[in-house]
């Protein structure tokens, strides 16, 4: 990864209500900080829609200790005090027919949703496909992630497609796997 992205941060949000967090790439001391943020700061349902069990601490030990910023670049909201309060990524491949292509995720705990922080994320990281020289950026939500599907839509993304009860949830719910995706300007067109 170009040097010049990781010098971007930490970069400053404010949030709606005036606090601010920091946004940063992951780094490979965050292991505690990180398994504190998905066991103690979302709920129940939001890690059961997940890819991975983040509740597993050798899942979340295992991508601070294996971070390789060309393939997935996780970046971090903290507080001045270092509590981690979302975590978003990018993962990409720069071989094969997908390289022009990221997917993106993000999770933003729960005490601070509606406040701008998951916007931030997205966009910081849309910035980042941008300067990756990536044409599109997908992001799969679950029918039942209506905040996420409003957030994306704010944002730009258009929903291209929708697999029906594809995922099933903890409880043996079936949802709506929804594809949404986001053309990125070229970085020439920028000014
Ligand atoms: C989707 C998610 C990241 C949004 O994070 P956030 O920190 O609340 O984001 P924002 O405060 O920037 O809100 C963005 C939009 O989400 C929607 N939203 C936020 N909180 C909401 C809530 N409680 N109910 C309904 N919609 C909500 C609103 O449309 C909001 O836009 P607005 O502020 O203009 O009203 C967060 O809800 C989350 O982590 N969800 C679980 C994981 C997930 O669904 N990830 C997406 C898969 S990639």
């Amino acid at each position: 990864m170009d040097d010049g992205i990781v010098a971007r941060y930490p970069k400053e949000v404010v949030l709606k209500t005036g606090g601010k967090v920091y946004l940063r790439p992951l780094r490979e001391d965050d292991v505690e900080r990180l398994y504190d943020f998905f066991l103690n700061e979302v709920s129940e349902e939001d890690l059961m829609l997940l890819r991975d069990n983040v509740k597993d601490y050798y899942v979340v030990e295992g991508w601070c200790k294996n971070l390789d910023y060309d393939r997935v670049f996780p970046l971090v909201a903290e507080t001045e005090e270092g509590r981690i309060l979302g975590n978003a990524t990018l993962h990409h491949r720069d071989y094969g027919w997908s390289r022009r292509v990221a997917k993106i995720r993000v999770l933003t705990c729960l005490r601070c949703r509606g406040l701008g922080l998951g916007t931030a994320m997205v966009r910081e990281l849309l910035e980042v496909a941008q300067l990756m020289g990536m044409e599109k950026v997908m992001a799969e939500v679950l029918s039942s992630q209506k905040a996420a599907m409003d957030a994306l839509e704010k944002l730009g993304f258009q929903k291209v497609a929708c697999i029906p009860e594809l995922a099933h949830d903890y409880k043996g719910n079936k949802h709506d796997l929804c594809i949404y995706l986001y053309t990125v300007r070229p970085q020439w067109d920028t000014f």
